[in-house]
């Protein structure tokens, strides 16, 4: 190990099967973790070639189960993390509307960015903890299925992440792809769509990290034989209009029934959609295929499908509403929404939801781009709140004199 360590340090690539023994090593507990920690942060300093992150990644697969749906072809979506991005809870009820099977594996919150599964648990009865058998039983019968990681797919990159959590040692391009490709291939997708945030709200900041992540992410799932197609989306604003876990399920909620209409979100979510029905099925109709899916009705009638399913109460979904207690924040200045510190609303939100339940978090009022007053309101703290909060949520909307320019929606797609 202290070759490899010394090797990585002097900017060598590593063998593929150098990189299995390492990690399989170290989830046996072979490998102590100051030197694991070493090669990591020699892996973030120096690189990783192609080979070692096929290496990594094939370790991390064969540390676990895979999932097998059989003769079901199955699709997933994956994304970097975003706040007011609560596009899982539409892009699989439309995916599944569309006709493809969908077997979503997520996650919870991580730092600033909300979880998918914490999102659905805010509906009252909802499991999310569904062992294999379970899993592959709903995406059959249903069509579709939202399960959290509870089977044992993938557990060095567990290990391997909560290290890297502790030594900062997690923004390395090859590292992030291997932690991510590794579950979704364990989780037994034939075809993927890769969502990659960019800007301040996310992990990659820069456009070039994003696209260099998008690159890596669909070259990695083609070396297992499955499908994908990667998006680097905007993230310097909040997607949706709501922060927070129930408040971004009834956003996906009313979404689906066509009651309100968050232009990026909704535009988001079609991209994301269409992009994934188009690589699985090669027929490019994805853009009218998701687009009739919102129209119609099929999916709102698939969420609640698939709640039924996971447990639901009856009428549980229809029932959900925001805290009724809403305080306006308003602007620090009269001008233009220039910038949103999507950081530090998603911390906030997250602090609103631990104060007030899963009912609480934040409203944006003015997007980004938006002309205020000095009375005008730029946001909504909906459940119980604090002096502080409010202090803070007022400050992440820089407002300045110039209106700030147009950002695209979709910067680039990696297929
Ligand atoms: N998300 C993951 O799943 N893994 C990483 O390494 C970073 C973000
Ligand atoms: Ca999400």
């Amino acid at each position: 190990m202290r070759t490899a360590i010394a090797a990585k340090r002097d900017g060598q690539a590593l063998a593929e099967r150098v990189w299995a023994e390492i990690v399989a090593g170290y989830v046996r507990g072979d490998i102590a973790e100051a030197q694991m920690a070493a090669l990591l942060m020699s892996a973030v300093l120096r690189g990783l070639e192609r080979t070692e992150v096929v290496g990594i990644t094939r370790a991390m697969i064969e540390s676990g189960d895979t999932l097998d749906f059989g003769a079901l072809e199955t699709v997933d979506k994956h994304s970097t993390g975003g706040v007011g991005d609560t596009t899982s809870l539409i892009v699989v009820p439309l995916l599944s509307a569309c006709g493809l099977s969908v077997a979503k594996l997520a996650g919870r919150a991580l730092g600033h960015t909300g979880g998918t599964i914490d999102k659905l648990e805010a509906v009252p009865g909802v499991r999310t903890a569904l062992d294999a058998r379970t899993f592959r039983a709903h995406v059959a019968s249903h069509g579709l299925a939202i399960a959290s990681n509870e089977a044992n797919l993938a557990p060095a990159d567990r290990a391997l992440y909560a290290l890297r959590d502790r030594t900062a040692t997690v923004p390395s391009i090859g590292l992030i792809a291997s932690s991510i490709v590794s579950k979704k291939i364990a989780g037994g997708a034939t075809t993927i769509v890769y969502d990659v945030k960019c800007g301040n709200g996310a992990f990659m900041r820069t456009h070039d990290d994003a696209r260099q992540l998008a690159e890596m992410l669909v070259d990695m799932t083609g070396a297992f034989g499955r499908k994908s197609v990667a998006l680097v989306t905007e993230m310097d604003q909040p997607l949706g209009a709501s922060i927070g876990t129930g408040l971004e399920a009834i956003e996906a909620r009313d979404v689906l029934e066509g009651r309100t209409s968050p232009q990026r979100l909704i535009e988001a979510c079609l991209a994301l959609t269409a992009a994934l029905v188009d690589a699985h099925t090669g027929l490019g109709d994805g853009r009218a295929r998701a687009g009739r899916a919102l129209r119609s009705g099929d999916g709102r009638a698939a969420l609640g499908r698939m709640l039924d399913a996971q447990g639901a109460r009856v009428g549980a979904l229809e029932a959900l509403r925001p805290d009724a207690l809403q305080t306006p924040v308003l602007a620090i200045r009269a001008g233009h929404v220039a910038n949103i510190d999507c950081v530090e609303l998603g911390e906030c939100a997250r602090e609103l939801v631990a104060l007030g339940g899963p009912f609480a978090g934040i409203r944006i009022v003015a997007e980004r781009g938006t002309r205020v007053g000095d009375r005008d309101a730029v946001a909504t703290i909906v459940g119980q709140t604090n002096a502080a909060i409010e202090t803070r949520v007022r400050a992440a909307f820089d407002i300045r004199d110039e209106r700030p320019e147009e950002l695209p929606l979709v910067y680039s797609t990696t297929r």
